[in-house]
């Protein structure tokens, strides 16, 4: 697969942009027999629309592909992206300014995409050069954590199952040689982790929690925590059919926290680095939690079951916990973590919760810039007490069907108090049906805009900022 830019500068056929209405006004910029390719092909510029302009050998000797104009209200920044799946292998260029050349190219690597495991596919690609004055490297780093989070959430839970995705986590610590702690099985009781326990213990992989350290000790502590369910069948609250069908997702949030780590590390951001990942199976068996059960948490707060499907929040409870006792400057979750998300938001465009109000504004400047959109919802206090426990602290659900997403949220920020700045994602992690750049399956959401955020916040070693 290559996640690679063509080597080599200006020997690529040239890809010209062109928006409806100037065609003819730039016809001298192009070979000859353009205009007859024009017409033959009744080629308007519209957006997305490509043609292949052939030489008098029949070879192509360019490319001409409409963009939408630059205020048009539903322009996609990542719309490049469909010439990889337009063109024939062989290396392209772009002759000349696209309206964002760096999420162009960006696309291109990210239409590349494909996943191998199981079925082969298409294996020669176009190929792009990098367009002049681009970091090629940067971008290929980027699309890297982003390939390896949808390799991660594509692969089905009997292959990515607890004991597969902690395997994919140590291998990524080791790479930047990072601190690396995993607690499983009973020992998450020793360790005071009793709802991870309690949610996993089901699974015939144990359950376990994955902790990674990297970074300069005395840098700014910044966590990732990521929702790790390799397969979440409902438990005892069992999913119906439909509900259950792309839950091996369900650990999209880890995928998305190393995603993010593995772009920090390699770029060598300026921070010191936690990783927590809680990795379950919401599993059916006669050990498994049940509607009713009350089991204490690490933050010591009881927590009584009234649904084994809402089983995300309770792991993450746990790990948010334990990722606050050392009071991280910013605290992050990324989790898979209610339909009621999608119901609001769809979902391409994942909603974020924080009290932090100048963190959200930059959050929104970031996912515009980079392409990687996401919408901030509110922590709306009076919905708190729809959690609270009758016969316990807390309840894992709030009772009635509304505001699902910001309840979940809600019930998260219950175990996160000493984080100088806390921010949850609840991500859907999956492309419905593919857009250019964005094949159907898996997906990384929200990552990209952390990393460029994080990047320009905190500098990376051996900068000057
Ligand atoms: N993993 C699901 C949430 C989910 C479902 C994400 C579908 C994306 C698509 C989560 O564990 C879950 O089942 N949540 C329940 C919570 C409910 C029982 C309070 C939900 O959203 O229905
Ligand atoms: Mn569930
Ligand atoms: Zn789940």
């Amino acid at each position: 697969m290559p996640i690679h830019f063509a080597k080599g500068q200006d020997a690529g056929v040239p890809i010209w942009f062109v928006e409806a209405g100037e065609l003819d006004a730039r016809l001298p910029q192009w070979p000859q027999g353009t205009a007859a390719a024009i017409q033959m092909a009744q080629f308007a510029g519209k957006a997305g629309e490509t043609l292949m302009v052939p030489g008098p050998d029949g070879r192509m000797v360019a490319v001409l592909f409409g963009l939408e104009a630059p205020q048009a209200r539903n322009r996609d920044p990542f719309l490049v992206g469909k010439l990889v799946t337009t063109l024939p292998a062989g290396v392209y260029r772009f002759a000349n300014a696209s309206h964002d050349d760096r999420l162009a190219a960006l696309a291109w690597l990210l239409a590349s995409y494909r996943f191998t495991r199981y079925k082969a596919q298409r294996a020669e690609l176009p190929q792009l050069e990098v367009p002049r004055g681009l970091d090629g490297a940067q971008l290929e780093e980027i699309a890297a954590g982003v390939f390896l989070a949808r390799d991660l959430i594509n692969t089905p839970a009997n292959d990515m199952g607890p004991v597969a995705l902690e395997a994919a986590a140590v291998q990524l610590a080791n790479k930047y040689q990072a601190k690396l702690e995993v607690i499983r099985g009973k020992a998450l009781l020793a360790q005071n982790l009793p709802l991870i326990h309690a949610v996993g213990r089901a699974g015939a992989q144990e359950p376990r929690l994955v902790d990674f350290i990297w970074g300069r000790e005395d840098a700014p502590k910044v966590t990732l925590v990521g929702k790790g369910v390799c397969f979440d069948t409902g438990g005892l609250n069992i999913k119906p059919d439909a509900g259950m069908l792309i839950m091996k997702k369900d650990m999209g949030g880890a995928a998305s926290a190393l995603a993010l780590a593995s772009m920090l590390m390699q770029a060598g951001c300026d921070i010191r680095l936690r990783v927590l990942l809680p990795i379950v199976e919401n599993a059916i068996s006669s050990d498994a939690f049940r509607p009713g059960d009350i089991y204490p948490s690490r933050k010591g707060l009881s927590v009584e079951i009234g649904n084994t499907d809402a089983e995300g929040r309770l792991i993450l409870a746990d790990a948010l916990a334990l990722a606050d006792e050392e009071a991280p400057q910013l605290l992050i979750d990324f989790a898979t973590l209610t339909g009621a998300a999608r119901v609001a938001l769809g979902p391409d465009l994942p909603p974020f919760y924080t009290m932090d109000d100048s963190l959200a504004a930059q959050m929104a400047q970031f996912a515009i810039a980079v392409n990687d959109p996401v919408w901030r919802m509110p922590l709306w206090e009076p919905y708190d007490r729809l959690l609270d426990g009758k016969i316990s602290d807390l309840n894992n659900i709030s009772g009635g069907p509304f505001a699902g997403s910001i309840t979940a949220a809600l019930f998260l920020r219950r175990f996160v108090e000493k984080a100088k700045s806390y921010v949850h994602f609840d991500l859907y992690g999956w492309t419905p049906s593919a857009r250019p750049a964005r094949p159907e399956g898996g997906e990384c959401q929200s990552v990209r805009m952390l990393y460029a955020l994080l990047l320009a916040k905190y500098g990376a070693k051996g900068q000057i900022a």
